[in-house]
């Protein structure tokens, strides 16, 4: 049996914020922005655009990559922590928009580790022969859960959405998925949360006036954390395979903070083919390592064969490491 990545595909509204439009927003500098993260630039998504829209542009394009349609599809699964209304889900939202007929669809809550959240499940049922073409998408418009008063977590986030089609095919024997370690610990929840508008703390004009429905975060505890439970993970994953650093064609990380991804490298002794795409994204959660793959599919630079270790962090707190095989 054979699971493969058969498409890839990638969205961002056309609208970009800089760093200097922030300059005239809050009180910060690009500098600090640029040294403190490597962010430059995000983009961000207007009013009228739906988590479920930067989905389903995303989800087309890997449709279209992998030369398949929507009737090809019998599962959907979407990663969000942005989803368009507490229910229905945005995957069947997706799923109404993209024209793909009746299947299984949810959503995963595992915040910027959602996408590797959804290889392992999407694989899982692959592999257990319950469905045979995935859709998975990972899409967040953080510019709508973002407090644009906040300097130090509004120069973060960006909007955007990427997809991968991931199909089992019965007559061939390789598989893209090789190990994986994914993990949460609730113990360190309020390090990152958006603390209303659910059920624990229901939607008010108090909460609107103290931006209870906007993302908080301890950026310094965030980050060290990040770092420690990224490489180590990426550590077990390379420990149990066999595989070292330098067999590997691309190392992607969750793309938050230039200085995480550097740091992570550091511990695993990786100098070259880190990927990096946050100083023209920003943080886009769910999105952020898909847009990484679609860049480096339509950019010729991956090739069968080809290992991937990908490595992710978020809100939860969840984190995850997985070796891929392209
Ligand atoms: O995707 C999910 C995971 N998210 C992450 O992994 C993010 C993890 N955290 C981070 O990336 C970093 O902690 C930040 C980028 C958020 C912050 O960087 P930092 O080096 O940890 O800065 P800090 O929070 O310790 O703040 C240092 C100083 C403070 O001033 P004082 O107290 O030293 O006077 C902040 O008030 O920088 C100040 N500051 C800013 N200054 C200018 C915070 N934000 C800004 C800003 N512009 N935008």
């Amino acid at each position: 049996m054979s699971i493969r990545i058969l498409g890839t595909g990638h969205y961002v509204p056309e609208k970009i914020l800089t760093n200097f439009d922030l300059e005239k927003m809050v009180d910060t500098t690009d500098e600090w922005i640029v040294s403190r993260t490597g962010i430059r630039e995000r983009h961000i998504a207007d009013a009228g655009t739906a988590t479920s829209d930067l989905a389903a542009a995303a989800g087309r394009a890997a449709l279209e990559s992998a030369n398949l349609t929507p009737k090809d599809i019998d599962l959907v699964v979407v990663s969000t922590l942005t989803p368009d209304m507490p229910t229905p889900s945005t995957s069947t939202i997706v799923q109404r928009k993209l024209g793909i007929p009746p299947c299984m669809c949810f959503d995963i809550a595992a915040a910027c580790t959602g996408l590797l959240y959804g290889i392992d499940v999407v694989h899982a049922m692959l592999a257990a022969h319950q469905r045979k073409c995935a859709l998975l998408i990972g899409a967040d418009k953080l510019s709508g859960v973002t407090n644009w008063t906040d300097r130090s977590t509004c120069v973060l986030f960006g909007d955007g959405a990427s997809a991968l089609v991931i199909c089992r095919d019965n007559e061939k024997d390789d598989d893209f998925y090789i190990a994986s370690e994914i993990s949460a610990d609730g113990n360190d929840a309020d390090f990152l949360k958006i603390p209303g508008f659910g059920s624990a703390c229901p939607a008010s004009a108090e909460g609107i006036a103290q931006h209870l429905n906007t993302i908080t975060m301890n950026g310094p505890k965030t980050y060290q954390k990040a770092v420690t439970a990224m490489s180590s993970s990426c550590k077990r994953v390379l420990e149990k395979t066999g595989v070292s650093a330098s067999q590997l064609r691309w190392a992607i990380p969750h793309q938050a903070n230039d200085r995480i991804i550097s740091a992570v490298a550091e511990r695993l002794g990786i100098s070259d083919n880190i990927y990096r795409s946050v100083a023209r994204y920003g943080n886009t959660s769910s999105a952020s390592i898909g847009i990484c793959l679609d860049e480096l599919n339509k950019n010729g630079k991956l090739h069968r064969g080809d290992l991937i270790l990908t490595a992710a962090f978020g809100a939860g707190l969840t984190w995850a490491a997985q070796l891929l095989r392209w």
